[in-house]
């Protein structure tokens, strides 16, 4: 049976990708899976070099990162990729190249982003030292049929978590934990998106 399948996380930068991919990973290595995380920051200093933030460039950028999702995806390795990914058609792309796809939309308001800002990014986008920055001034198109949305303006990491690990196990792409970590509440809340979605 296929153990391989591809987390996907988009959103806009410093709407918690990276923070959430390292946790996951770091629960589905506990659960003796193996797993890579791919993240955009690091992807852009050596696979994507060079490349900039033009559509053209993303586009490229994204491609990139789910080809090598798919092959780790198809050789039973949990592929963990964490960049904006803003454009919805390429995310679709990959989806479709990748089958065993599932797709995580780190939600924030841009009042929390900018308030967060860690890198300074933000003040330096909207005070024009950035151009065509995600979210201020180049677009950002949120995915519709998301398997699971974390609000990370408003739940704290720990409950993110547990709805993305609760997602997995509910679709059959990781066995249950022993433990669970999440209410029966959450539980359902998480079926009810999945039966929205058609999966259940
Ligand atoms: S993507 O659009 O191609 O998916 P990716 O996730 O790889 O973007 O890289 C985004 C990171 O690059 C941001 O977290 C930020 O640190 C940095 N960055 C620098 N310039 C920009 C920009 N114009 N727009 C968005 N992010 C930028």
């Amino acid at each position: 049976m296929a153990k391989g399948f591809t987390l996907w996380f988009t959103g806009l930068s410093g709407s918690g990708k990276s923070t959430l991919a390292e946790q996951v990973r770091d629960i589905l290595l506990e659960r003796g899976l193996k797993v890579e995380v791919l993240d955009g920051d690091v992807v852009r200093q050596n696979l994507s070099k060079g490349l900039g933030y033009s559509k053209e460039d993303r586009d490229i950028n994204i491609r990139r990162i789910g080809f090598v999702c798919n092959l780790l995806t198809r050789n039973d390795v949990v592929a963990i990729a964490a960049a904006i990914s803003p454009y919805k058609e390429i995310r679709d792309e990959n989806r479709k190249l990748i089958g065993r796809f599932v797709e995580v939309y780190c939600k924030a308001d841009l009042d929390t982003l900018k308030a967060r800002d860690p890198k300074g990014l933000y003040e330096k986008a909207l005070n024009g030292e950035i151009e065509n920055f995600t979210g201020v001034s180049d677009p950002y198109e949120p995915p519709d049929k998301a398997e699971v949305v974390v609000d990370t303006a408003a739940e704290d990491e720990e409950a993110s978590v547990a709805k993305i690990i609760g997602t997995l196990e509910q679709m059959g792409y990781i066995p249950a934990g022993d433990g669970r970590g999440y209410s029966e509440e959450e539980e359902e809340s998480i079926k009810q998106r999945l039966r929205d979605l058609g999966y259940i």
